[in-house]
């Protein structure tokens, strides 16, 4: 069977091979029967129906399945310093607005106002003047705006460059642990073998710089639930931090926090290397 491939392409050649013989090896050891087979071709027939542009079911079976994070651990062998990567997830729309520092990316309200800033650093502590941050997160809801049809398109999304001090700084809100989408096979297969399906409160960021491998990583909220059973995998406890609860008189407060507010600070670390292609996941930007 390997033989077949004998005239790919070398890479494409020992990729194939390999997963050929990992898989057949794996219908051996678990004997599977026909009716098993079956069900597995159905669980796939039912992926691909329920993936759309806005529901990719693809990425959901990788990040539960532990495969992005596996792939993210091979790929990334990181300098010391640099800020750790953690999964892209399914909810990343390219082509997020691109607003000033200080913006408030809640188009509606979504939860308790948070300050979210820090710097974008070499590893050497240079600043990186006109990196671009590009966030998302979820609101009080639970959704992304990509999954709430009550919410304008860039809610809680924007894209920020880093001023000459390698500032970024942005009003979201707090975070809030939420469900992946478990009502389609993902969700199946997390009911059917007793795991749950949160993932613990975040922010979602992808850095890019010139000269800089591009960093997909979270803020997690270091006192969320689920941190030690994310359904995908995906925590590290460097990426963990405090959401600190600040008052309306803070002389900090960024121009309009009339209430109680929180902030987060986080750097961001890049590695030096090549930035990666844009993400191409088949969703239009
Ligand atoms: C997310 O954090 O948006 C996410 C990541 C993996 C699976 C589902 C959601
Ligand atoms: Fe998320």
């Amino acid at each position: 069977m390997v033989a077949s491939f004998a005239d790919a392409p070398p890479r494409l050649r020992e990729v194939m091979s390999a997963l050929v013989e990992d898989l057949h090896r794996f219908v051996m050891d678990v004997k599977l029967t026909p009716e098993e087979w079956r069900e597995a071709i159905s669980l796939l027939m039912a992926t691909g129906h329920i993936t759309s542009e806005e529901r990719q079911e693809f990425i959901l079976w990788s990040d539960a399945l532990g495969v992005s994070m596996l792939v993210d651990a091979l790929e990334h062998d990181l300098p010391p310093g640099a800020t750790e990567s953690t999964v892209l997830g399914p909810f990343y729309v390219p082509g997020s607005p691109l607003r000033e520092y200080g913006a408030n990316i809640a188009s509606q309200p979504a939860g308790d106002p948070t300050w979210v800033f820090g710097r974008v650093l070499t590893t050497e502590g240079e600043p990186i003047a006109g990196a671009e941050v590009d966030v998302w997160q979820n609101g009080d809801n639970e959704l992304y705006a990509v999954q709430d049809p009550g919410a304008p398109e860039d809610h809680l999304r924007a894209r920020f460059r880093t001023r000459d001090d390698g500032a970024y700084g942005f009003i979201g809100v707090r975070p809030v642990p939420y469900s992946i989408p478990s009502d389609g096979p993902v969700g199946q297969m997390l009911q059917a073998t007793g795991r749950h399906p949160w993932r613990p409160a975040h922010i979602h960021l992808i850095v890019r710089a010139p000269g800089c491998r591009t960093l997909t990583t979270h803020i997690f909220d270091a006192t969320s639930e689920y941190l030690d059973s994310d359904a995908v995998f995906a925590v590290k406890p460097s990426l963990l931090r405090e959401f600190v609860r600040r008052s309306p008189g803070d002389p900090e407060a960024p121009p309009g926090m009339d209430g109680a507010w929180y902030s987060v600070e986080t750097d961001l670390v890049l590695a030096a290397g090549d930035a990666d292609e844009p993400v191409d996941d088949g969703r239009t930007a």
